[in-house]
């Protein structure tokens, strides 16, 4: 057994990550006196929710009309009836409060000539329950709102006196025997030491899992490091078999260029220069959501429409916006592109091309912030101790598709709704769990084996395999052919954990070690996303499957429970939520009105 002195911390929540969702958590946490700490592996405004560009959807109606109902029936229906309904209605309706706190944190959204919270069109945010014309719903801080809500949050977080613990890693969840989750067990890596956490209530953000891919947007921090614990924990993923690709990723580098962008009023074309979403969504172009857009631009390619020497990319055009607009409202994409693509956007094109962006898929939760660990007898039953938000979790309010937008509100509204449950549920006046040193030595013993990994395959060598694998076999676009020879590669892949060779020993500063213990989170998210996905034998949202291209509610609206056990992964099913909170008569949308149909645009 691994012998590691560690030093002991106690509160009555713990967080992990400190992205926008972890941040919103702490914060509302310790405005309730509960007291709180937040552990981040990198420093907090370095989270990946600072790379968030485009906005924050809520039907603020600054605009124009707009109402929650509406925002709730469009992400109904981006969800391709995936979602559980109760969750996205929680979301919509709980929007317009959760953006007017942020403005009174403090974060500096651009303003309207009245003043008011600017707000811009994004893809598939309509009016008139998807029968009227695109909405403004998204509201921006120009095209750095990630980064202006992160630096808010922190400050707030700090005043309110809520403890963070900066470059730490979070090696494991503490489990009691009768799976209660009573803290965390990290190390500290600045320093080399180990810290267990222990505390009433854990909650995960530690974001996605982009990095299981060779091409993302993600930030190479994104390694879906809450699902490695939770799945080691022997606790269930979701949907993980819906990946979102965004349509425009600059092409070589995939670092992201706002849907904003077409909001503001850019466009696509091939390499005939036809603006070609209007012939594939007459009704709103380029805003469509995301995964149709991405499987047109695919499309395009495929029939060698696609533009540069190797016909293997897509233009989208800006250089007719005035300079003034692209200066206001995009001025972070314009560096973008001119230092990733060596473009000036007021001249030429961008090249794009579709890029893993975001995880619909990740831990179970209710729209609470509970984590979920379904059985037969109770697929609601909530796991005590342990929440998990943000891209993290999966609540499911994206279901197969995430409209634009709705990744930061979700971020907020439920990092807010975490805090509001433990407010009612954590005791403040109970102990603190003892430390469960046979779930801290158990953590020990792998974080050691992974150490002293001595094998011939270096950790950079198996995570490329597996990128490539993902990117090629769990793609835009899918086959039983590609998903079967996916799942054997990746099968195959995960096998070789137990040969990688770590070269370093030490316990400072050991990036060796840290990206070793970041594969072992990313191989069981990446082998449920392949398997999940092979196993769902229809299409819907971004599960495009060219051998069903249909859409199969009768057999598939169901959400995919992936247990992952080493290489091995067993997939079960639960029911979709399909009831709202509130009916009609209350002021909300009936069943009928959001009842499944097919998605055009
Ligand atoms: O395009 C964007 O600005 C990204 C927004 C999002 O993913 O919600």
């Amino acid at each position: 057994m691994a012998e590691y002195e560690y030093e002991t911390h106690e509160y009555d929540v713990v967080v992990v990550g400190a992205g926008g969702a972890g941040l919103r958590a702490t914060l509302g946490m310790a405005e309730q006196g509960l007291r709180t700490a937040c552990i981040s592996k990198v420093f907090p405004t370095r989270s990946h929710t600072v790379a968030a560009q485009g906005g924050i959807a809520a039907s603020l109606g600054n605009m124009g009309p707009d109402s929650w109902q509406w925002h709730m029936y469009d992400t109904v229906k981006g969800s391709d009836w995936l979602g559980d309904t109760d969750a996205m209605e929680y979301l919509a309706r709980e929007a317009p409060k959760a953006v007017y706190e942020l403005e009174h944190y403090g974060v500096p959204f651009s303003r309207t000539e009245e003043g008011k919270i600017y707000q811009r069109p994004f893809g598939g945010h309509t009016t008139e329950f998807g029968e009227g014309p695109p909405v403004q719903r998204t509201c921006a801080a120009a095209d750095r709102t990630g980064h202006a809500i992160l630096h808010t949050l922190y400050g707030q977080s700090l005043k309110q006196q809520a403890e963070f613990y900066i470059e730490y890693f979070a090696i494991d969840l503490i489990m009691s025997d009768d799976g209660v989750c009573t803290g965390v067990v990290c190390w500290k890596l600045d320093d080399g030491t180990m810290h267990v956490f222990n505390a009433k209530m854990v909650v995960l953000a530690t974001g996605g899992y982009g990095r299981a891919y060779f091409s993302a947007t993600s930030a190479h921090t994104c390694t879906g490091d809450g699902g490695g614990m939770v799945a080691r924990a022997g606790l269930p993923l979701q949907d993980m078999e819906f990946v979102q690709f965004h349509p425009t990723g600059i092409y070589g580098s995939g670092c992201l260029i706002t849907e904003g962008a077409r909001g503001e009023g850019g466009y696509l074309t091939n390499s005939e220069g036809e603006r070609f979403m209007e012939r594939y969504a007459p009704n709103y172009k380029d805003l469509a959501p995301r995964d149709y857009v991405s499987r047109c631009m695919t499309m395009e390619i495929r029939e060698g429409r696609g533009v540069g020497a190797n016909g293997d990319h897509i233009h989208l055009n800006l250089n007719h916006l005035p300079a003034e607009a692209l200066a206001e409202r995009l001025p972070g994409i314009s560096e973008s592109a001119k230092i990733f693509a060596g473009v000036d956007v007021n001249k030429e094109p961008i090249p794009v091309l579709p890029t893993v962006h975001y995880n619909m898929g990740g831990i179970p939760t209710n729209y609470f912030g509970e984590v979920l660990n379904p059985t037969k007898e109770d697929p609601n039953a909530v796991v005590p101790g342990l929440m998990a938000v943000g891209e993290a979790g999966c609540a499911s309010v994206h279901g197969a598709n995430r409209l634009g937008s709705n990744s930061l509100i979700d971020l907020v509204v439920f990092g807010r709704a975490a805090a509001i449950r433990a407010g009612d549920v954590v005791d403040r006046a109970s102990a603190i769990p003892a430390t469960n040193t046979a779930s801290v030595d158990k953590a020990f013993d792998r974080f050691d084996g992974l150490r002293n990994a001595n094998g011939g395959t270096p950790t950079a060598e198996l995570r490329l395999e597996m990128q490539k694998a993902m990117q090629a076999d769990a793609a835009v676009f899918r086959t039983d052919k590609t998903l079967k020879e996916g799942v054997d590669k990746m099968t195959a892949i995960a096998g070789k954990m137990g040969d990688l060779k770590v070269t370093d020993r030490s316990l400072v500063w050991n990036s060796d070690l840290m990206e070793t213990l970041e594969l072992d989170n990313l191989m069981p998210n990446a082998l449920a996303t392949i398997v999940g996905a092979e196993a769902r034998k229809e299409s819907r949202g971004a599960h495009a499957h060219e051998d069903y291209s249909d859409r199969d509610d009768a057999n598939w609206r169901v959400h995919t429970i992936s247990h992952v056990d080493g290489p091995k992964v067993d997939l079960s099913y639960r029911p979709v939520v399909t009831d709202p909170l509130t009916t009609e008569a209350e002021g909300g949308i009936s069943v009928k009105k959001i009842a499944p149909k097919e998605r055009t645009f």
